[in-house]
């Protein structure tokens, strides 16, 4: 690994690989994409997240050219690609299906599209050499797809899509197929071949652990638009809105009237009977504006006492405990009937619950554990 860190979207002197500039696609009188504007970068391992039908596919179909958008440009490396055919594009699109051809064998799967651009019969068996090794599938090259893993099948679609050396590589969906365990190994042999081929790579994925662990940059989209675009550490810990917040991860909204008090800091009035919150937000306020404190869970204490000193401290009775192995999650129901959780890491092998059902108790948090939103 480069001990200087990956950032080209940061670097004003960086030419994007990949360029949408203001596109929009419609279907009829629906709009899919709608008026949208990105820059994707080389050797980005770039993720499009959001609900079904957001236009997540949509995307990758104008990028590999299989749909034209209905106004704007798509450049690739500085060049307009809305006219390029899609055989004729340096990009290659992985199938969720993976789409292997059954009567050939791993080899002449991988041969595919090598043999059908006429590659002399020398540098295409070195190429597919090369890619069985990069995707670890040596051993099995002899095989026909149905005598190998689910895991294997994957890589094997991915070492034929490889093997025309694409500047990019779209993946729908690429690891849908596989169990949990299974998917987890992947993602890191995915991110381990991206690096080493070094080629961009562009993945569709409703899971967002999926998309925190493998990507260098995260797209929320929601309605054909982009939401946030971010680093996966940005999108978590610092979401610009309630919707990306919400998206990602597990998070408690509570819902204010905000008011300045002091350099950066907001009282905020959310309930009757509670005392007020303090949050600090480099986001302005005006006094009365309504606002949402997102706070992950695992930013609260959970305590049977009052604890001494905590900016923001509400008391409430356990409600529902979910334990997750190393992680407990509490929701605690306070005495205007919002919940509100809080997860604990359960340290010890077997750990002593600390807390039961019906069992009062307090939660705490600092002034910057949260984000302070507008909307
Ligand atoms: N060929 C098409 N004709 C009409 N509507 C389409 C077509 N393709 C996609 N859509 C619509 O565009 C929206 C975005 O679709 P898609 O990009 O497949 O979403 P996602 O992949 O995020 O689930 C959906 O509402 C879908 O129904
Ligand atoms: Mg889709």
């Amino acid at each position: 690994m480069n001990s200087t860190v990956f950032a080209p979207w940061d670097d004003p002197q960086e030419k994007p690989l990949i360029r949408f500039r203001n596109v929009t696609k419609r279907f009829g009188d629906f709009t899919a994409i709608d008026n949208l504007s990105l820059d994707i970068y080389q050797r980005e391992f770039f993720a499009l997240l959001g609900p079904s039908g957001c236009g997540k596919t949509t995307m990758m179909r104008l990028l590999a050219g299989f749909d034209n958008p209905t106004e704007g440009r798509i450049e690739l490396s500085g060049q307009n690609i809305v006219p390029v055919p899609p055989n004729k594009r340096a990009v290659n699109m992985m199938f969720q299906s993976y789409a292997l051809f059954p009567h050939l064998s791993v080899w002449d799967n991988i041969a595919f599209g090598l043999r059908r651009d006429n590659m002399p019969k020398h540098d295409l068996a070195d190429r597919v050499e090369e890619m069985l090794k990069l995707t670890r599938l040596e051993k099995f090259a002899r095989r026909k797809p149905h005598q190998i893993s689910g895991g294997q099948r994957q890589r094997v679609a991915l070492a034929r899509s490889l093997a025309k050396a694409p500047k990019l590589l779209l993946l729908d969906e690429p690891l849908g197929a596989l169990d949990k365990k299974l998917r987890q190994d992947t993602q890191f042999e995915l991110m381990d071949i991206q690096e080493k081929t070094g080629t961009t790579f562009v993945i569709v994925t409703h899971d967002q652990e999926e998309a925190m662990t493998v990507a260098s940059r995260v797209a929320v989209m929601d309605e054909g638009k982009l939401i946030q675009v971010a680093t996966p550490d940005r999108i978590y810990e610092n979401p610009e809105s309630v919707y990306v917040a919400d998206f990602i991860g597990d998070v408690n909204i509570i819902e204010g009237r905000a008011s300045a008090q002091g350099e950066d800091t907001y009282r905020i009035d959310w309930a009757e009977g509670q005392a007020p919150l303090l949050a600090t937000s480099p986001r302005p306020f005006s006094d009365g504006d309504t606002c949402h404190l997102a706070i992950r869970p695992e930013k609260i204490t959970i305590s049977a006492d009052r604890p001494e000193d905590a900016a923001n401290a509400v008391q409430g009775k356990v409600h529902d405990i979910a334990y997750l192995g190393n992680l407990s999650t509490y929701h605690v129901e306070l005495a205007s009937g919002a919940i509100i959780k809080a997860q604990t890491a359960n340290t010890r092998r077997i750990s002593r619950r600390s807390f039961t059902w019906e069992d009062p108790v307090w939660l705490s948090w600092t002034a910057t554990a949260g984000v302070l939103l507008a909307n």
